[in-house]
């Protein structure tokens, strides 16, 4: 008997973008809340942009910069300081952001880019030989953070163009162990008259804080926006229509199926039809069994990576991750109805173990709802313990 030969898609794109840049044919909606964040940078406000991580806010904001309104009258950054811990690693990711993206708009540009930051002029320019443009600077380079960010902002603000800088996982600067760091940004950025920022974050708490607690330096100097998931129907239609143009067929039962099971959130619907679409031949149909199938391989490809967090637990931890998994969203997660159901040892301590899962970004908390925050790994969980 022939084995069995399995045929790849080698020259079709996959239409359900998991990363990297989304082609616009392949951006879900987000037709309100493009227009609202463009709306309102274009109107000289800043935004401050909310969600559970994995929901869009980065797919949109490329989005938006792609939109020609941003695109052609805009010189446009886009800054993830999700890594750093201290100011000079925030210089340093904002000076090598603008600098990456100035290099393509021209010789002319970089130049003055060079110009404006004395501080680190010597290691930015071009190299003798190539003409290629340089940038060799280290993070030990930033000397004196505070004078290379004002030396930064100088440079955004005689551009030749208004800017628009977007900050993913603003809430990062809070973490930083220099005073005052709130306040020396508020200054720079309120000084700054032809430039609009786009602060993005997921830690929705922390960014509650600094921009709406009165004693915050950015306290109401950006407009809010809650990214939630997309409309059920819209994005059912998506995906439908992806499979189409494809010459396949995506049963809508099975979309609406992926839809509720991840209540939406993009990025674990996305993953799912990515496998799913990968796994229908052309001119074939995908239905519940084919999702099926995708989401129990994605769980198995994940297998390794989810006994490795287990295993770093302790048994508390472990205990009310698996009861949370199992309500799917749990509510009153003290109480002596929950304890009972689960075996959890008491108030207190499921107290403290929920401080630190949330702490570490395992268990998302919204109002006094909880979740496992990667559906993958709820699904996984719940798996096992069936
Ligand atoms: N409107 C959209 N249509 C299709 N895929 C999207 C859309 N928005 C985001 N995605 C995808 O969903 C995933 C999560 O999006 P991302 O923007 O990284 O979320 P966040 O920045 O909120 O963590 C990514 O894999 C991205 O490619
Ligand atoms: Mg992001």
């Amino acid at each position: 008997m022939q084995p069995e030969t399995i045929k790849y898609n080698i020259m079709e794109d996959n239409p359900f973008v998991v990363s990297g840049h989304i082609r616009p044919e392949y951006f879900c909606d987000r037709k309100a809340e493009s227009e609202r964040m463009i709306k309102l940078l274009t109107n000289g406000n800043n935004v401050v942009l909310k969600s559970d991580r994995r929901m869009g806010k980065t797919g949109l904001i490329q989005y938006c910069f792609d939109q020609p309104v941003l695109h052609d009258n805009y010189y446009t950054f886009f800054v993830d300081i999700l890594h750093t811990t201290c100011l000079q690693e925030f210089v340093h990711e904002l000076g090598r952001t603008v600098y990456e993206q100035a290099v393509p708009r021209g010789k002319k540009v970089v130049q003055r880019f060079v110009k404006a930051l004395h501080s680190i002029a010597g290691k930015m320019g071009f190299d003798a030989n190539t003409g290629l443009p340089t940038f060799t600077v280290g993070l030990g380079d930033i000397e004196r953070p505070e004078y290379t960010l004002e030396e930064i902002f100088g440079y955004l603000q005689q551009a030749e163009k208004p800017c628009i800088v977007a900050i993913d996982e603003f809430q990062q600067v809070t973490k930083y162990p220099e005073k005052n760091i709130e306040a020396l940004l508020r200054g720079h950025i309120q000084q700054i008259d032809n430039c609009r920022f786009v602060f993005a974050g997921s830690e929705r708490h922390m960014l509650e804080q600094m921009f709406d607690s009165r004693n915050h330096p950015f306290y109401k100097s950006a407009d809010n926006m809650d990214l939630v998931a997309i409309d059920r129907g819209v994005y059912v239609n998506f995906m439908c229509q992806q499979f189409e143009q494809k010459g396949r067929t995506l049963e809508a039962e099975a979309a609406e199926g992926v839809y509720d099971l991840f209540e939406g959130h993009t990025y674990y619907v996305q993953k799912t039809m990515n496998e799913s679409f990968a796994d229908t031949p052309t001119g074939g149909i995908c239905n519940g069994g084919t999702v099926k199938k995708a989401i129990s391989n994605i769980l198995a490809a994940n297998d390794y990576f989810f006994r490795e967090q287990l295993s770093r637990m302790t048994i508390a931890k472990k205990m009310l991750l698996y009861a949370i998994a199992a309500e799917g969203t749990a509510s009153q997660i003290t109480s002596a109805n929950f304890l009972k159901k689960h075996c959890l040892a008491s108030a207190s301590a499921v107290q403290s173990a929920m401080k630190k899962l949330t702490a570490e970004g395992l268990v998302t908390q919204e109002e006094k709802k909880y979740r496992v925050s990667d559906r993958f790994f709820a699904l996984w969980i719940r798996k096992m313990q069936a």
